[in-house]
């Protein structure tokens, strides 16, 4: 690898492409060594998703469904309420092996819940080759990006660095020049495994899951083993009450959220902004709206896919 760059991954401005995606610098180290060394449990749960596509509530949503038998609200430290849920949830490739390249993941307790940006050519053979679980989200290309816009920005005001007009971030995102782009081809890697594999991949929409997270959070509690009993799914009861938690309200206003920091610095008021569908409309012109269109149109074509 080339010489790192002192700035952090999400603001760097030296990308490299590796396998077809771009990364910034300081995270390639930590995509290669997660590929060379995560050794993949059968029970293991992997939280995939496209930068800025929701991938905070995600985590959070299945941290609860998961270890719903451990945990409930009522206690005094729940975890949710304790933690950002990127500290329950760690990223494989941006924190475990960025921090150290052949970590001991033995302290994990099983399910293991992991949480990667990684492109599906890009993933550790061990995860292609053991049944453990892919739950995948994205988001519609124009509020992701204008959600990572906002999100670089605010790492590099943070950083006392000079902010990116919209139109500069736009044309790189566009070429693919942005973290783990291209965008499209990050998604169509896991919509295709998720149609030739439906038990390995869930492939979700973040708008879905806003329109109906009742629906999906039963689907992925299915997709995972982990099904709702008919006596859980009463209203009123622990789907109502992980929604509730998992929202964008609460999370937003815990004080862990509103103050703390995660471990590689960023502060955790950064991932909860708006989280709304169609923000895009209050940011992007017209002529950056055709762009962004036709290019998903291109990309996607056949392959039934929507965003
Ligand atoms: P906006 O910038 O559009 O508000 P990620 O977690 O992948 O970094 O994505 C961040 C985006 O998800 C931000 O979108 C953020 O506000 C939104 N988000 C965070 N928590 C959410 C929640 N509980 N429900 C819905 N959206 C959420």
């Amino acid at each position: 690898l080339p010489s790192l760059p002192k700035e952090k991954g999400w603001v760097s401005s030296h990308f490299y492409q590796y396998k077809g995606f771009w990364h910034p610098a300081r995270q390639l180290q930590g995509v290669i060594a997660c590929q060379k060394h995560f050794e993949a449990q059968n029970s293991d749960i992997l939280l995939v998703t496209t930068p800025k596509s929701g991938t905070t509530w995600l985590k959070a949503i299945v941290f609860a469904l998961v270890k719903r038998m451990h945990y409930h609200r009522g206690m005094e430290n729940y975890p949710l309420f304790m933690n950002n849920p990127h500290d329950l949830v760690p990223f494989l490739d941006l924190k475990i092996y960025v921090e150290n390249q052949t970590p001991d993941l033995s302290s994990f307790p099983c399910p293991r819940l992991f949480a990667t940006h990684l492109p599906f050519n890009s993933l550790p053979k061990s995860v292609h080759n053991a049944p453990c679980k892919i739950v995948y989200l994205c988001r519609n290309p124009k509020d992701t990006f204008v959600s990572l816009w906002h999100f670089t920005n605010k790492l590099r005001l943070i950083g006392n660095m000079e902010t990116n007009s919209l139109e500069d971030v736009l044309d790189r995102f566009c070429k693919g020049v942005s973290i783990y782009g291209p965008f499209w081809d990050h998604v169509l890697g896991y919509w295709k495994e998720s149609l030739e594999n439906p038990n390995k991949v869930l492939f979700l929409k973040y708008e879905d899951l806003k329109e109906n997270p009742t629906f999906y959070l039963k689907k992925i509690g299915e997709f995972l083993d982990f099904p709702f009993s008919s006596e859980e799914e009463k209203s009123g009861g622990i789907l109502e009450e992980i929604l509730t938690i998992c929202s964008f309200d609460n999370l937003k206003n815990l004080e862990v959220n509103k103050s703390g920091k995660l471990s590689s610095g960023e502060e955790n008021k950064a991932f909860f902004r708006r989280g709304e569908v169609g923000d895009w409309k209050n940011f992007l012109t017209a002529e950056m709206v055709d762009r962004i269109n036709s290019l998903t149109e291109e990309k996607f074509g056949a392959s039934g896919l929507e965003l």
